[in-house]
């Protein structure tokens, strides 16, 4: 019998995977659950693959590996999708689609499968991914295909005997990993609608958080972030420990509408307390660090770099040269910074850095200064020369002069035109004196 790898989340429309797969392309399934900080029993989820009908149940802590060559990569980089988006899903994606690719090599699948619907990212991403990858194996989406309403699923599980948890009940899609949570779905689809605390699970409510503020203060090397509060912590357990206390102060809520890469708007929740405090941080000490080429440069990469990621070509030369930037940009972007965690906001209000190019003596208007004045005089003559040429030579006072904020030269009424006249109406225009 030919075998299939299916990505499995333990969820329904996987669950009812394990059962179709079987039933309509005679294929054997081996469910491959990937751990990439979903916060599952794993155990649970192993046994109930078995009890379905799958073959071989496989389970993966891929945590590690994510953060490492994954999340921390997309921090250094300050890739934000659409300015706000910190990309768990499309984060996850391309591992879980090569941790697929890698199972079926194992175990001489000839196929593999996943969850995704018609509609989102999530299919293009895994599919690009697994075509780029391992081009011969052939890609099964069930729920893409099988297009069963949500209440045809819950009756085939009926019938198949698999079990269908309360939750999927519930009106919301929800995906989740440790670098953030999304949900989509249900009332959120109206967009005017603000959401429901119910959609929520890992901040609390700002107007609930405590009354007094947090300070914490994250320590980065190289652009990785590597204690807190002085105490030296690997990647998942710093993630792990910001996304409890920010979740506790209400940090973290992104609620927006996003363009996904199929062409459709759609409105985005995400709950994202460590990924929101780590890019403050992170851009806070870029800025202290960074010369101001430099920076607007980088911005440029941060959304090349975001958009990539969430139009799936993880695996792409592009992505690997832009990478190599990112990195070498990191260099010099060691630090600590100090934030505020208050009533859902995160502010950062103090960075030192080994490597600083912020100089006191430099900035500051007391008695230490050293910036030497006399030199601003002969820079503003050179900087704003150009501009006092051509104000020189192509008058800057005719229309549009309005644009500049220069108002326009006084005019007797006959060379008004009509349209004019009528705009300035009667007591304006007697105030016109006549052209002799
Ligand atoms: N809109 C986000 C993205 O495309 C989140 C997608 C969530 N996926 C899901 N299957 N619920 O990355």
């Amino acid at each position: 019998m030919d075998k299939v790898v299916l990505a499995y989340s333990g969820g329904l429309d996987t669950s009812v995977s394990i059962k179709w797969l079987p039933e309509k392309y005679g294929l054997g399934v081996i469910t491959l659950t990937v751990d990439v900080g979903n916060e599952r029993d794993l155990k649970e989820i192993q046994a109930k693959a078995l009890k379905i009908g799958a073959t071989k149940a496989l389970v993966v802590d891929a945590r590690e590996v994510f953060v490492r060559y994954f999340v921390l990569p997309a921090l250094q980089s300050g890739a934000l999708y659409q300015g706000v988006y910190p990309l768990a899903t499309a984060l996850a994606r391309p591992l879980i689609a090569k941790l697929l690719v890698d199972v079926a090599r194992e175990e001489g699948a000839v196929a593999v499968a996943h969850g995704c619907t018609g509609k989102g990212n999530d299919q293009v991403r895994f599919d690009v991914a697994i075509n780029t990858l391992a081009p011969d194996l052939r890609i099964i989406a069930p729920v893409r295909e099988w297009r069963m309403t949500r209440g045809e699923e819950i009756a085939y599980a009926q019938r198949h005997g698999i079990p269908v948890s309360a939750t999927v009940q519930g009106p919301y899609s929800v995906d989740l990993n440790l670098w953030g949570r999304s949900v989509e779905c249900g009332i959120l689809e109206d967009p005017w609608a603000e959401p429901p605390e119910e959609v929520f699970a890992w901040t609390v409510n700002p107007a609930r958080s405590p009354d007094q503020p947090r300070y914490l203060e994250i320590d980065f090397e190289k652009g990785i972030p590597v204690a807190l509060d002085s105490r030296p912590m690997d990647g998942v357990s710093l993630i792990g420990e910001l996304n409890a206390i920010g979740g506790e102060y209400g940090v973290g809520r992104i609620d927006h509408i996003e363009d996904r890469l199929v062409g459709i708007k759609s409105r985005e929740v995400y709950e994202a307390p460590a990924a929101v405090i780590l890019h403050q941080a992170h851009a806070a000490l870029e800025a202290m660090t960074m010369t101001k080429d430099a920076l607007a440069f980088k911005n440029l990469v941060a959304s090349r770099y975001a958009e990539l990621v969430y139009n799936g070509l993880w695996y792409s030369s592009l992505h690997q040269d832009l990478a190599a930037y990112v990195a070498s940009s990191q260099r010099h972007v060691t630090g600590t910074i100090r934030v505020k965690l208050f009533r859902g906001n995160c502010q950062v209000v103090g960075r030192c850095s080994p490597k600083s190019l912020y100089s006191h003596s430099l900035a500051t208007y007391d008695q230490a200064d050293a910036f030497d004045h006399s030199a601003a005089l002969g820079f503003i003559k050179l900087w704003g020369l150009p501009a006092k040429t051509q104000a020189q030579v192509q008058f800057l006072g005719e229309p549009p002069a309005e644009l500049l904020g220069i108002s326009p030269p006084r005019k007797g009424k006959e060379s008004l035109s009509e349209a004019e006249a009528q705009r300035l109406g009667p007591s304006e225009l007697d105030a016109i004196p006549e052209e002799d």
